[in-house]
């Protein structure tokens, strides 16, 4: 079978009949033996409704799926501002079809169908080698920290401590979106993280009750190193409580978590951590709408030029091949303006632009820039984000 002999067909989305086969080509390409892989994982995305499969998008050979790559919709909130977010994910060929530019085609495909489709930004967690031909570059960097399970002090399991029940959904959303990160999804988002996270661990989502509410919760998972926390809500020492209570036996061993800076885990966290580290894992992350982006960050710039009195600096433009240019305009506040007519821009790549937004370090150790304002362009980036590992798709 050669690439030219190949007579394929899409990209285009499955119908609610092909869903099943569907299913199987996934876990079959990636070797997964359970068949409900996929939608276990990510279940709330998967399914016949029309919705679900309009954002799955597939080539076919014949009676056979060759290649699929789906988008992810999230609304991710930083301090109140939206950023429309396409994950990107289940990406896979068919064995027999691999090496023939099957997902190259798709993710192009895919590339277009964000930019039609209003995204702001796109994220993914996977290789960097296969990923960033396409634009994609490693960022969002969170501190993980690692607790020697020793050290946290159980309290009994019983009507206060206890698995979430039915009725507690909508406390859990509540509890969430106190978060200043977090993903404007439903209850019904949520009821499906439990699927998603009892694999090796029965119970994944406790609740701690206090004078008959729910004050706290934890999500947690089985990891190879031990356990991890893929979301938390609720008062520190409670949270704290909620861990070290509802790990399987024996206490030891470690469990995981990673945490935004500025919140009171994280204060905790410093004081008791065996370990911290400052990784994005595998995130990778395109910038589809800069100017949408930046202004969802604004009040953290904003916050930044107030603590740095950066003071009568003019403006700083910054442009991403194809998009308009965004400028900083540095008055009493900082304001973000989306295609300001006037002055120079600094031209970033799609890898300049995610190190220098969402990059481990500063500015001046991560881009290679001639004749730039390195000093500002420090003070100012790289900004806070973080993504909740419930949310990894
Ligand atoms: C990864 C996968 C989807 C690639 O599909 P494919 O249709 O064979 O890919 P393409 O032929 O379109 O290759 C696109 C490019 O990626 C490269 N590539 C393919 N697989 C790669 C890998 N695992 N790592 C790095 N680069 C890879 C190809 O060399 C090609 O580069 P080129 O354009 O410079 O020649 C397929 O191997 C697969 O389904 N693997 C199992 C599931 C999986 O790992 N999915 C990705 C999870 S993050």
């Amino acid at each position: 079978m050669s690439p030219v002999n190949l007579k394929i067909e899409g990209p285009r989305n499955p119908s609610s009949k092909e869903y099943a086969s569907l299913l199987y080509f996934l876990s079959q390409s990636y070797g997964f033996s359970d068949l409900r892989w996929f939608e276990n994982d990510t279940s709330f995305f998967y399914g016949t409704r029309p919705d679900q499969l309009k954002t799955k998008w597939v080539l076919k050979h014949g009676d056979q799926f060759a290649s699929h790559v789906g988008i992810f919709p999230f609304n991710a909130m930083v301090d109140g501002r939206p950023i429309k977010v396409a994950g990107i994910g289940s990406v896979a060929t068919h064995p027999e079809y691999r090496g023939r530019g099957l997902m190259k085609k798709l993710m192009t495909h895919v590339d277009r169908q964000m930019v039609q489709e209003g995204y702001d930004l796109s994220i993914l967690w996977g290789e960097r080698s296969l990923y960033k031909p396409m634009g994609y570059e490693r960022g969002v960097f969170q501190d993980r920290f690692s607790f020697n399970r020793r050290f946290l002090k159980p309290l009994p399991l019983g009507k206060s401590i206890r698995p979430v029940k039915a009725g507690d959904w909508p406390t859990l959303q509540k509890l969430y979106t106190r978060h200043p990160f977090h993903t404007d999804r439903n209850v019904d988002y949520l009821k499906t993280l439990h699927r998603r996270f009892n694999r090796g661990i029965p119970e994944p989502i406790w609740v701690m009750e206090k004078a008959g509410k729910v004050v706290a919760y934890v999500i947690v998972f089985k990891i190879n190193e031990g356990y991890e926390v893929a979301e938390w809500g609720g008062d520190v020492k409670n949270v704290i409580d909620l861990i070290a209570s509802v790990l399987p036996k024996p206490s030891t061993g470690i469990v995981w978590i990673s945490i935004y800076p500025g919140c009171e885990l994280y204060r905790w966290a410093l004081d008791h951590h065996e370990g911290q580290v400052r990784t994005p894992t595998s995130c990778m992350v395109k910038i589809i709408n800069l100017g949408k982006v930046l202004k969802a960050f604004e009040s953290q710039l904003q916050a930044r030029y107030e603590s740095h009195s950066l003071r009568n600096l003019g403006s700083l433009s910054l442009q991403l091949p194809g998009q308009d240019k965004v400028t900083l305009n540095f008055g009493r506040n900082l304001q973000v303006e989306v295609g300001a007519k006037s002055g120079k821009a600094l031209m970033l790549t799609q890898s300049q632009c995610v190190r220098l937004l969402f990059g481990g370090t500063s500015p001046s150790y991560e881009l290679k820039l001639k004749d730039f304002e390195l000093e500002l362009l420090d003070s100012l980036f790289p900004l806070e984000w973080y993504w909740w590992r419930s949310d990894w798709i």
